[in-house]
């Protein structure tokens, strides 16, 4: 007997496309679902994509996973949760994710790495040990137009350099 698994709730519909149209990195992730085909057993791969896109695995993020694959909410946090390498949280009280895609990378996206990393003294990945920031990189954002884009807090910022990034990491590590 097959499982007929139940159509997306239009109200689902209609808030994931709200996502899609205001963060770019959905798209990406929309991408990336696609070339899987909507495979469940692709769970894994997709939540390495977000993850690598996002710097941590925010709740909107899952349940968008698991309408994408069209699992149930609770096997993608089991997957999230039980792998060590997921994260569901930044440790920090405030995210930077530099972005270090082609576009990012060839306008210095890593003159902004390495002047976060002089400052902090914190590689990506990492927290620093007050906790109130946390540095991660992604490969690309999907914010290639406004390269280098670096996300503050979930916000993407376009056409960074290594002092506005310090400028505003500065307010959040202490001197
Ligand atoms: S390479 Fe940075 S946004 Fe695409």
């Amino acid at each position: 007997m097959t499982t007929v698994l139940a159509p997306p709730k239009p109200q689902a519909a209609v808030r994931f496309a709200s996502l899609l149209a205001g963060d770019k990195r959905y798209k990406i992730l929309e991408a990336h679902i696609k070339k899987f085909q909507h495979r469940q057993d692709a769970l894994i791969e997709v939540l390495h994509k977000a993850q690598e896109l996002f710097g941590y695995l925010e709740d909107d993020v899952l349940r968008y996973t698991a309408w994408q694959l069209k699992l149930p909410a609770s096997r993608v946090y089991g997957v999230a949760t039980f792998y060590h390498f997921f994260t569901l949280k930044p440790q920090g009280e405030h995210t930077c994710v530099v972005c270090l895609g082609t576009a990012c990378y060839v306008k210095g996206a890593n003159k902004i790495l390495a002047a976060v990393e002089g400052r902090t003294h914190i590689r990506p990945g990492e927290t620093t040990p007050d906790n109130k920031l946390s540095l991660l990189t992604a490969r690309c954002i999907g914010a290639c137009g406004i390269a280098p884009a670096v996300v503050y807090d979930g916000t993407v910022t376009p056409r960074q350099t290594a002092e506005t990034t310090l400028a505003q990491i500065n307010q959040w590590v202490a001197p």
